[in-house]
């Protein structure tokens, strides 16, 4: 599977210890444009979030306090990023199933999607998922 992990500028000055600073804005930082953000915390190390993907949707996922894997699966791989910095961001492109694992006590998943919420826009069943990819395959 493609590379859908990134990189994101942290701002520091290295003359004081005032921390580290992102930025994420149209045109910077983020692969589309942002149109709604939500949040995953208090989650119990053994859950399991997520698990279905998008028809239309992007997303955009950082882990911005503590830990968390994140499983990407286009029907024929799956790959498990671990997000454990707020400086990395996981992109889920439409048509890919995600599944979130191991949360990390205090942790906060950040969620940056470019649609408004629309539940008519989530895949929840993996066979029906693994039945349309086949069905759009070339
Ligand atoms: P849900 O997508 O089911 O979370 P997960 O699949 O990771 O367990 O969301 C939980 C509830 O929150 C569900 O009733 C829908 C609602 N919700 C919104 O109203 N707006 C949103 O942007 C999101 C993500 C969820």
């Amino acid at each position: 599977m493609e590379n859908n992990l990134f990189n994101l500028e942290s701002y520091n000055d290295e003359d004081c210890s005032c921390g580290s600073l992102i930025f994420l804005q149209k045109g910077s930082g983020i692969p589309f444009e942002m149109k709604r953000i939500f949040y995953i915390y208090d989650v119990d190390l053994k859950q399991i979030r997520g698990e279905h993907a998008h028809y239309n949707s992007n997303q955009l996922l950082i882990c911005i306090h503590g830990s968390c894997d994140i499983t990407l699966d286009n029907g024929t791989n799956k790959t498990t990023y671990r997000l454990n910095s707020p400086t990395k961001a996981l992109l889920q492109k439409p048509f890919i199933w995600g599944k979130m694992t191991n949360f990390t006590k205090g942790s906060i998943l950040l969620c940056i999607s470019d649609s408004l919420y629309d539940t008519d826009d989530y895949i929840r069943d993996y066979e029906k998922f693994l039945k349309l990819i086949d069905e759009n395959k070339d």
